[in-house]
């Protein structure tokens, strides 16, 4: 798929100084990082606001938009024959800029120059909360301002108008989304043909990030592939795979263009599932759809979190692990025993996309807070749907041992949960399944163009 063409670049830009209306808006770009020395380095991931705003994907780069002055500078160093010799031809700086419409490149020491320059004659300079410590200790230098009062301090006019941009996204962000689910969805069907008793997690793993990587995809977070589907990011491969269990994927890709796809599957570790897990995987779709029934654009993505919690806590009441109103046991926060998480986030450039700006910016709306209340405190986005926002849809049903011993000893919501009758369920693990989905001008659609398995029936046929 084409990489964006420049007008792409020039008109968020243009976009951007419009939104903000004045100062100086500040881009640090990624670095490499350091894994355990320095010539050791994690993957090279570009922040994605430097990224959406200058396109570059290269390491070592910061950015200027001077509004009052109509003035954009990238700042990068050119590579020494050392750095050519141990890493390979580079275009120059002034040709990686050029393809994204900057005309004016500058040696990276002179940021600080321009941004002092900038603070001495009380230009405003704006600038994105930090989330790594080499931009924190940046940001000190450049702005003399601690990296303790950097989050607070950071411009929430640019927070704001980059968190709207990028929520709405544009039919060519869409292609490279759908591109990235695509993908995703062969990372999972790999698993789907894979899992087997006696296999280990990481060898399943292995196989998933093999269908990534094989079509020049990188992962778009680190992939949870586990027979202990109640914790819910389970980032360690430590189990062989047992006949009787649940086996839970959440892997997704990113494409070249680092948009994400974010995908979970559940099945059996054997050929079917017991009974009893057959009826919470049921249950569990049931969910699913009272979630994606409530889409549409106007439609508060905390109404589908709590639909899918009211049929959840129904299904419990029926089970017998749960009593009393369901739809209050919903609103109170009773249902996060079973669903301790939110029902889904945005997603684009990052898998939770812009969680760096903040959930309060990118989920909700202004004047809405987000709860502090266990269970709610996980829905990172609540707001009303908008045409253009792509997001997760991912309910789960989970029993966590430790919080059912744990509510169950302070005396929480015993007007709601079968304390007696769920101790014979702590080792049941967990489940979920997620899709993509965007917001259309009437209602929802999800996104990529292969269809990953999703009722029993699909789930065996994938077994193969
Ligand atoms: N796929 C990981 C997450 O949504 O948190
Ligand atoms: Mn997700």
């Amino acid at each position: 798929m084409k990489p964006f063409s420049k007008e792409t670049y020039i008109e968020r830009r243009n976009e951007l100084k419009r939104r903000v209306g004045s100062g100086l808006l500040l881009f640090l770009g990624n670095g490499e990082a350091a894994m355990n020395y320095a010539d050791n380095t994690y993957h090279f991931r570009q922040d994605s606001s430097f990224h959406y705003f200058f396109g570059s994907d290269w390491a070592g780069l910061a950015a200027v938009i001077d509004i009052d002055e109509n003035r954009e500078i990238i700042f990068g160093n050119e590579l020494t024959i050392d750095d050519i010799v141990w890493m390979g031809y580079q275009p120059t700086l002034h040709e990686k800029c050029e393809l994204v419409g900057i005309r004016e490149t500058r040696p990276l020491a002179e940021l600080d120059t321009v941004v002092k320059a900038a603070l001495a004659k009380h230009q405003t300079v704006h600038f994105l909360p930090p989330y790594r410590g080499e931009h924190q200790v940046w940001l000190w230098e450049l702005l003399g301002i601690l990296p303790a009062e950097q989050a607070s301090k950071a411009s929430v006019g640019m927070i704001k108008a980059i968190v709207d941009m990028r929520n709405h996204k544009t039919p060519e962000e869409i292609e490279h989304i759908e591109a990235a689910v695509d993908v995703s969805v062969d990372m999972h069907l790999a698993a789907y043909r894979t899992v087997r008793p006696g296999m280990t997690e990481a060898q399943i793993a292995a196989e998933v990030e093999r269908a990534c990587l094989s079509q020049d995809c990188y992962k778009a977070f680190p992939t949870i592939a586990t027979v202990k589907g109640q914790t819910l990011h389970q980032h360690r491969f430590m189990n062989t795979l047992e006949d009787g269990q649940i086996f839970l994927l959440d892997a997704g890709a990113e494409d070249p263009m680092h948009y994400a796809g974010d995908l979970s599957s559940s099945m059996p570790v054997g050929d079917r599932f017991t009974d009893q897990q057959a009826m919470i995987y049921n249950l569990h779709l049931k969910t699913f759809k009272a979630a994606v029934d409530t889409l549409a654009p106007g439609v508060p993505f905390r109404q589908a979190h709590i639909n899918a919690a009211i049929t959840l806590c129904e299904g419990m009441k029926e089970i017998g692990l749960m009593k009393g109103d369901p739809v209050e046991a919903a609103h109170t926060g009773a249902y996060a025993m079973f669903f301790p998480c939110g029902l889904g986030h945005m997603m684009g450039l990052d898998v939770h996309d812009m969680e760096n700006l903040g959930e309060q910016y990118v989920g909700y709306p202004e004047g809405v807070e987000k709860s502090k209340q266990f269970g709610f405190k996980s829905l990172r986005l609540a707001r009303p749907l908008e045409p253009g926002f792509v997001f997760t849809v991912e309910p789960g049903i989970y029993f966590i041992p430790e919080l059912i011993d744990k509510w169950r000893a302070e005396h929480q919501f015993t007007d709601f949960i079968c304390y007696d009758r769920l101790e014979a369920w702590k080792g049941f693990s967990g489940l979920r399944n997620e899709l993509d989905y965007l917001i259309t001008a009437d209602g929802a659609r999800v996104l990529g163009h292969k269809q990953k398995p999703m009722t029993i029936e699909e789930v065996y046929a994938a077994r193969g």
